[in-house]
């Protein structure tokens, strides 16, 4: 199968800055790929280009095998953008905003109607459409610039950091719009720093720093890849030295503290996996009435790649 969107080492250098340093990754029919990095990672640079509003200095785009250096008009057809930055006419009421964007991609008359129509409402912005934009709320222009990038009914949606700025009921809406535009068979690139949003969102991501991946794959790949492995919490009627021996008896299963009645196990990212390690204590016929499982987590994980922070 033909990917929705293929990247081939795609670089951009501005002047004595790299801000894009070979990042190649593809995307299939109906995925949700994440780019997750903090300030300056090269990510509204990389969107640019893939949109053809950025020529690259290296690399290449394909949009359903189309190259955008070769057919822009092509490939701008297939994919709608929006922006980091909203982009909508504060005067204009939602409606209006949205018929004249439509229109420019050739849309009118009852198509354009509808198309808006169904739009406003996918947005959840139908009962606000005819008050100018001047009045809405963060939340509710970004609805609105997100409604914008969807007006041609484009295969494939890039969106770089749409939630950027709203509270987290605004944003719940907004990725749960996002979630529906992929159940529907489109395909999105999604930007952003928030790992809540990444490890929420997105079927596969990329870290990215620095203008280069640093690491690729689905949430659990990524932590397994890169974690220490999941912290195991068990409680219940038995004596420390039971469970030492218990524990002991299963490879790859390292005891941090173990106590009367309690003890705090690492299941090592080699190790037995958690079901195992789980099933090996049982097997032994301690008698648990509390278990915890604690994955590794990704903020950490990104600490670790970057050495630095998601957020500013
Ligand atoms: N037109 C430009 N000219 C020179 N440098 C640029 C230009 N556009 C971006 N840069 C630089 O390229 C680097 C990557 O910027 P980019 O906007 O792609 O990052 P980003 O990941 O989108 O960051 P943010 O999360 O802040 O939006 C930064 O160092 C930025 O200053
Ligand atoms: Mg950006």
């Amino acid at each position: 199968m033909t990917p929705v969107l293929e990247v081939r080492d795609l670089h951009k250098v501005f002047g004595d800055l790299t801000a894009v340093d070979g990042i190649s990754f593809s995307v299939n029919e109906g995925e949700i790929y994440g780019f997750l990095g903090p300030n300056g990672a090269g990510k509204t640079t990389s969107i640019s280009m893939i949109c053809g509003l950025l020529p690259p200095t290296e690399g290449e785009v394909l949009v359903m095998g189309l190259s955008i250096a070769e057919d822009p008009r092509g490939v701008k057809r297939l994919l709608g953008v929006v922006p980091q930055e909203v982009a909508v006419y504060e005067e204009l009421s939602a409606r209006m905003n949205l018929e004249f964007w439509g229109g420019i991609y050739g849309l009118k008359g009852k198509a354009l109607r509808e198309r808006v129509n169904g739009l406003l409402a996918q947005v959840g912005l139908d009962d606000r459409a005819a008050e100018p934009v001047k009045n809405f709320s963060g939340g509710m222009k970004r609805r609105l610039n997100l409604a914008m990038g969807l007006v041609h009914d484009p295969q494939l949606i890039l969106l770089d950091e749409p939630t950027v700025g709203i509270d987290p009921q605004a944003r719940h809406k907004i990725l749960d719009i996002v979630k529906q535009i992929a159940a529907d068979g489109r395909t999105v690139l999604y930007t952003t720093h928030y790992l809540e949003e990444a490890e929420d969102l997105c079927d596969r991501l990329a870290i990215i720093d620095h203008g280069s991946i640093l690491a690729e794959g689905t949430v659990a790949e990524l932590k397994a890849k890169l974690g220490e492995g999941s912290l195991l919490t068990v409680q219940g009627g038995f004596k420390a030295p039971e469970l030492a021996a218990a524990a002991g008896a299963v490879a790859g299963l390292q005891p941090v503290e173990i106590i009367d009645g309690r003890g705090m196990l690492v299941v090592g990212r080699d190790g037995p996996g958690v079901s195992n390690a789980l099933s090996g204590l049982f097997q032994a016929g301690l008698a648990f009435d509390d278990i915890t499982i604690k994955e590794p987590n990704l903020e950490d994980l990104f600490l670790n790649l970057t050495g630095r922070e998601l957020r500013d």
